[in-house]
């Protein structure tokens, strides 16, 4: 019997309407469209403004758009995983609510979160769930708020975030497709560098904070900036060496849209030619556990069975890593 492995069989995903781009950012704090492309490479990011619709909102229009062009019944989906770092509440499970209402009835659920590194983790727990050969079909779904704990007082962290969702299915494979492996990191020391202080249960919410706005995420940006470039980088490495692989064998990287300098310090690192790293960080900035699905949703139609995908992904905890997959389907288009 040839072994499973996990193949991603399908994406969705889903960005807000309101965009708000360089040019509004400008109005708002001391900045310049200037300054924010050549030190992020943003043009605009996509804001949830409708009141009352948080993280759920995203989660569900991406799971639907998934849904809805592979054809599914959402009553054959068994797990709903929803990478976050902003869910909608603290104590119910976005997930649950979120497989609810797309009508995955017959799934559990729940949710994950590490911070930027949340849906590259996220691949792997699915992954794992589809080769140990208990469930056939798992939802990951990749969804950020950020604007609801962005200070758009604070211009070192405002100008990058945006919101957004993105979704794909995982299904078993016996041709050797989908997941291959997988290079996972965390250090712990980092958290001071990048964090939402109050609200959680070390320092839960006062008035006093609240009015001084520790619950927003503020960021050290150039600490975090340097170890991200060395760690995506480096896992990025690590990954090509576990496998025997060369930069010719990389048909594409899928890399965390944090910032385009990172992206391109990652994709320098290992020499690989520009036409194969995906970018759309102009477009969205960076929507956290959005950014990898969203990237597979912008080029599916560019993607060939058999292609050879590094994802690498960096962010707050410190949590980094680096995975290899085989594309499974071609589009058609
Ligand atoms: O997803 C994972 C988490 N996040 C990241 O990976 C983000 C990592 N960090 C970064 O992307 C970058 O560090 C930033 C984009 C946040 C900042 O870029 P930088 O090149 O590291 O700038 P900096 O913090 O070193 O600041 C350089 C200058 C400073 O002025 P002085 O001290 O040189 O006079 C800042 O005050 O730029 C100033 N500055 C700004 N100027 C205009 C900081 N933010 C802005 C701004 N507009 N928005």
């Amino acid at each position: 019997m040839s072994k499973i492995s996990a193949a991603i069989t399908a994406v969705g995903a889903y960005v807000p309407e309101y965009v708000l781009t360089n040019q509004i950012l400008e109005t708002m704090v001391d900045t310049n469209d200037e300054w924010i492309t050549s030190r992020t490479g943003i043009k605009e990011r996509r804001i949830l403004k409708d009141e009352g619709k948080g993280t759920s909102y995203l989660a569900i229009k991406a799971a639907q758009d998934l849904i809805n062009k592979k054809g599914i019944d959402p009553k054959i989906i068994e797990l709903v995983i929803v990478a976050t770092a902003t869910p909608d509440m603290k104590a119910a499970s976005t997930a649950s609510y979120t497989a609810s209402k797309i009508g995955a009835t017959n799934a559990f659920s729940f949710d994950m979160d590490a911070a930027c590194s949340s849906f590259l983790y996220g691949m792997s727990v699915a992954a794992s769930y589809i080769e140990s050969g208990r469930y056939k079909n798992v939802l990951l779904i990749g969804a950020d708020k950020m604007s609801s704990i962005v200070n758009y007082k604070d211009r070192a962290t405002c100008i990058i975030f945006g919101d957004g969702a993105g979704a794909v299915l995982f299904e078993p494979n016996s041709e050797g497709l989908g997941f291959q492996n997988e290079y996972l990191r965390s250090d712990g020391s980092g958290r001071e560098f990048l964090q939402a202080t109050y609200g959680g249960s070390s320092f839960p919410l006062t008035h006093e904070t609240m009015d001084e706005g520790g619950h927003y995420a503020f960021q050290e940006g150039r600490t975090v900036f340097k170890n991200a470039v060395f760690n995506m980088a480096d896992a990025t490495v690590k990954i090509l060496e576990r496998n025997n692989l060369t930069k010719d064998d990389v048909d594409w990287l899928a890399a965390h849209q944090a910032n385009k300098r990172i992206i391109d310090a990652t994709a320098q690192r290992i020499d690989l030619e520009e036409h194969k790293v995906m970018m759309n960080i102009h477009k969205y900035g960076n929507t956290t556990s959005a950014t990898l699905p969203l990237l597979l949703n912008d080029y599916e139609s560019q993607l060939k069975k058999g292609d050879n995908l590094i994802f690498a992904a960096f962010g707050g905890g410190f949590n980094w890593g680096a995975l290899y997959l085989k594309w499974a389907y071609n589009t058609g288009n």
